[in-house]
């Protein structure tokens, strides 16, 4: 997976220091040539002897080392495809912020051009402090890619976040960062799940949606190597690794989160459920019951129709759930919200539509003035996202560089 892959593997002094010997183990098992970076704290949670066994290769914590196999050590670990920090204490973080290079592994990353992977570890309290808190920011803002920390059990016995996050997670975002996938380069929006509108503080209108087939799209386009954001109505689900996700509850605030990332994004991918109406107004305190009550609903902003009015170069891609009828109700909103793709099940069968793992869909786009389609048979909601992702990635047009 990873061959011809250079990883420079960051490590910092924690107790999760351990766990990079699996990373490291894992990331060499699939091909890459990892060199290993550590700080003197570092060696004091694992042995430089573990690492260079399980990398193959000689182990840097000295700066000024001259014995190994290095010419300059720091530059030559700068130069990889990927600078992995795992685990990254709150201390590295900083010097990292503010550009300091007094040891190896500060002096790496400040000597490296490689994308950064930092999976931050330390005390609840130093990761809550706003000085961690602002360097996280400065980092995030140039480009560094963060698999933030889990909650649980610290090594001090208390519970909170901090810890480093599963070891499961941080190899998905490895593979994600050097993904060679079609989507490489672009990035994504996905929208997932239903709107709720609400009636008074306790009560809304909304629908059944799951949001599951939205999140296995939006996995399956970072999957792809694309950069995803998803904006996700209220869902019991989990928010995927590597996947930046805005929580929204309204159709309102979903078009308000749509629009702030649209400019940012090449592809959008409106799988959710959005409410075509709302209350024409919240009630402020919660409503007792009395005698007959009717409700006034207006409609809310079609979210989709209204990025189909500024397509510009977007690829837009809508969902459609259908009970009859389908694939005309499916052009129809195809034209109407000037589509590139429209995805349409029919939530009446059996295996198809909201709540289940499953799905039949059938996906409708114009091509040389033609309407095409293309069917997909009842299957996971996940592999029918991966085929729609490489359908969609097989639609776009070539990007300035392939173009002859
Ligand atoms: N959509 C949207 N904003 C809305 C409503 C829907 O962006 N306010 C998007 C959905 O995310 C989906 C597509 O539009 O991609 C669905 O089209 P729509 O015509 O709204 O479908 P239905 O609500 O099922 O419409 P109808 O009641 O006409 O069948």
């Amino acid at each position: 997976m990873f061959k011809g892959k250079k990883i420079t593997a960051g490590i910092s002094g924690g107790i999760a220091a351990y766990k990079a010997a699996e990373l490291v183990s894992w990331m060499k098992q699939n091909g890459a040539e990892v060199s290993v970076a550590m700080t003197k704290n570092a060696t004091e949670f694992i042995t430089p002897l573990t690492l260079k066994a399980l990398s193959g290769r000689p182990v840097a914590v000295d700066i000024m080392d001259t014995s190994s196999d290095w010419h300059v050590p720091h530059v030559d670990l700068a130069a990889c495809d990927l600078l992995l920090l795992a685990p990254a204490t709150a201390n590295l973080l900083a010097k990292a912020a503010h550009g300091l290079a007094d040891d190896l592994l500060s002096a790496t990353i400040l000597a490296s051009r490689a994308p950064v992977l930092c999976a931050p570890a330390m005390h609840t309290d130093m990761y809550n402090n706003p000085s961690t808190q602002e360097n996280l920011r400065i980092l995030q803002e140039r480009g560094w890619s963060f698999i933030d920390p889990g909650w649980g059990r610290l090594a001090c016995g208390a519970m909170g976040q901090g810890r480093l996050a599963d070891v499961a997670e941080i190899k998905e975002a490895i593979r994600a960062a050097l993904s060679e996938g079609p989507l490489k380069g672009k990035r994504v929006l996905v929208t997932a799940g239903p709107t709720y509108e609400y009636i008074d503080p306790v009560r809304f209108v909304g629908n059944r949606s799951s949001g599951k087939m939205g999140f296995a799209m939006a996995e399956a386009a970072h999957a792809a190597g694309a950069e995803v954001v998803l904006v996700a109505g209220p869902t019991t689900l989990a928010d995927p690794p590597g996947i930046r996700v805005e929580h929204v509850v309204s159709a309102q605030e979903m078009y308000d989160a749509v629009w702030r990332e649209y400019a940012n994004s090449d592809i959008v991918i409106m799988a959710a459920a959005v409410s075509d109406y709302r209350p024409d107004h919240m009630e402020a305190c919660k409503m007792k019951k009395g005698g007959e009550q009717s409700l006034q609903l207006v409609r809310t902003q079609d979210i989709l129709a209204s990025l189909g009015e500024k397509k510009g170069e977007h690829f837009l891609v809508g969902f459609a759930a259908e009970t009859n009828d389908l694939l005309a109700y499916a052009q129809d909103k195809l034209e109407r919200k000037h589509l590139d793709m429209i995805v349409a099940n029919d939530v009446s069968q059996a295996g198809a539509g909201f709540d289940g793992d499953t799905n039949i869909v059938t996906a409708l786009y114009p091509r040389d003035g033609q309407l095409l389609r293309r069917d997909y048979p009842l299957q996971t909601k996940k592999a029918a996202a991966r085929q729609i992702i490489e359908l969609i990635s097989a639609l776009l047009p070539p990007s300035e560089e392939n173009k002859i």
